[in-house]
């Protein structure tokens, strides 16, 4: 995967054109701009565009719906990244929105962009599917704020459930913050080809998306702990500091590799039967399985 750009056609002149012509204050327009374009690896619209193939349509097909996933992730990095969440001043190798522009823009900026993700579904998705594209939408990005909940608010009245062991609560944590927006990626993807709920197509790729969600922030857990910030474009050894719970530090570094080799597996089962319309989701994940930024 490239680290710093995508490579899909078209989905940075895409996103680029639909923020220029909001009708916004210029200084909310630059902090979108700033936060949104560059920089990114654009892994929710490659696969969005990669589940659309799987799924029986082209990739272009996908871009409202790519498009729509990378401002609502955008918005949810720029929060993540806010004095109250993460406190980082670093991202996609540049100083985080807060620090670029101020706590207030940040925050903004961000309500902003959830707006706009499903804002484009709206003016830019075939009217029969655009219902079906902002309910996935919505489900990843609810997903997404309760992991963000349990992640942030654990040890503190973050509502996990009783009971749970390390690597449960940990699952729990991953698939919702990270595993809920890939799951919507793929799924918008696919229902962009006109792949129904029920299909043997959209089941696979819910499968495959399952594994690869948490098979990526399992390896940003590990990115953490193994490479620099200038690799990664944020600061590094962040989690233990900040008293996260990790796969690192619940399975050690050869453990949580084991555990990334477990789900790739898992996500290539998954869509065996798709045969060569699969070509593009099996190398992603093994792209993803094997990053290191
Ligand atoms: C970082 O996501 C946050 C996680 C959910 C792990 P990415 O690693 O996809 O970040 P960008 O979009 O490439 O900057
Ligand atoms: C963030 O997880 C997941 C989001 C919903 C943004 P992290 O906090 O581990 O992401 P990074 O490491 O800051 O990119
Ligand atoms: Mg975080
Ligand atoms: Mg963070
Ligand atoms: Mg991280």
């Amino acid at each position: 995967m490239n680290t710093r750009g995508s490579a899909i056609p078209g989905i940075e002149a895409y996103l680029a054109e639909f923020v220029r012509q909001l009708p916004f204050p210029t200084a909310l327009r630059s902090a979108i701009e700033y936060a949104l374009l560059g920089g990114g690896k654009r892994l929710r619209p490659q696969l969005a565009w990669d589940s659309c193939i799987a799924a029986g349509g082209n990739g272009e097909m996908s871009l409202p719906a790519g498009a729509a996933v990378e401002l609502v992730h955008a918005f949810s990095l720029v929060h993540d990244d806010l004095p109250a969440m993460d406190d980082d001043d670093l991202r996609r190798g540049k100083p985080t929105l807060h620090i670029h522009a101020g706590e207030a823009m940040a925050i903004l900026a961000g309500d902003a962009m959830l707006s706009l993700g499903f804002h484009v579904l709206a003016e830019r998705a075939p009217e029969h599917i655009g219902i079906c594209l902002c309910r996935e939408l919505a489900g990843g990005t609810e997903g997404m704020i309760a992991g963000q909940v349990y992640d942030t608010l654990c040890g503190d009245g973050g509502g996990m459930p009783d009971g749970l062991s390390d690597r449960q609560r940990l699952e729990l944590i991953h698939r919702n913050k990270t595993g809920a927006l890939i799951r919507a990626s793929c799924r918008m993807g696919a229902a962009c080809a006109g792949a129904l709920d029920e299909s043997m197509e959209m089941r696979a790729i819910s499968a495959y998306a399952d594994a690869v969600g948490l098979m990526f922030q399992v390896v940003d857990d590990l990115l953490d702990v193994t490479q620099p910030a200038e690799r990664i474009g944020k600061r590094a050894n962040k989690d233990a500091q900040a008293g996260k719970l990790t796969y690192p530090g619940v399975l050690g570094v050869e453990g949580t590799r084991k555990a990334v080799q477990e789900l790739r597996e898992k996500a290539m089962n998954a869509i065996e039967g798709l045969g060569e319309r699969g070509t593009g989701l099996r190398e992603l994940a093994e792209k993803m399985a094997r990053r290191e930024s």
